[in-house]
């Protein structure tokens, strides 16, 4: 990370009144119509868990980035205390300066405190560049599989 952006940002836990910045990066990330509903549902989610799993990046008091983790239970037969990195974003104009990371390594800071040992996340097998950024990160391949069947 540039020293320049790297000593301007802040990475705090996400507050309500985050809400609409939060909509609008989604929208531009997904290039598509903002998802108030969707983002309604994750906020309330969001608040079950611990603040600390649910954070923003903020440069010159502007929302830039997000990325929020959860502790599961035993879904899929997966041991509890597992952390999972749920989704994660960075304004398009703040990319590749290691912002993603930055956050990634805070979210692991707060999963280390609460204990958490193992960080599992799923990714798409074609996005190579996700998958580059969770190995610069530390990541190794998993051991699930992830199956699915068309209806
Ligand atoms: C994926 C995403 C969060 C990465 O954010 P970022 O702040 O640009 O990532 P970083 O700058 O921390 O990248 C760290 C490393 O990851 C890899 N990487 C990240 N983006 C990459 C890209 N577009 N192409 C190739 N490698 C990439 C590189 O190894 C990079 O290190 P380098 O820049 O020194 O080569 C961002 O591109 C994004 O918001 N994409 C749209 C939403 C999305 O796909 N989210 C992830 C799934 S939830």
């Amino acid at each position: 990370m540039s020293d320049s952006i790297s000593n301007e940002i802040e990475i705090r836990p996400l507050r309500s009144e985050d809400f609409d910045s939060l909509v609008q990066l989604d929208s531009v990330l997904l290039k598509s119509e903002e998802r108030y509903a969707y983002w309604e549902k994750k906020f309330a989610a969001f608040r079950l868990r611990h603040p600390n799993l649910s954070l923003v990046t903020i440069h010159q008091g502007k929302l830039i980035g997000y990325i929020m983790g959860n502790i599961s239970g035993w879904e899929f037969g997966i041991p509890a205390g597992t952390g999972w990195i749920e989704i994660m974003g960075v304004d398009p104009d703040y990319q590749r300066q290691g912002i993603a990371r930055r956050m990634m390594d805070e979210l692991m800071n707060q999963f280390r405190t609460l204990g958490v040992k193992t960080v599992y996340t799923m990714i798409g097998a074609k996005d190579e560049h996700i998958r580059k950024l969770f190995l610069s990160a530390g990541f190794n391949e998993g051991s699930w599989t992830q199956l699915e069947r068309d209806l």
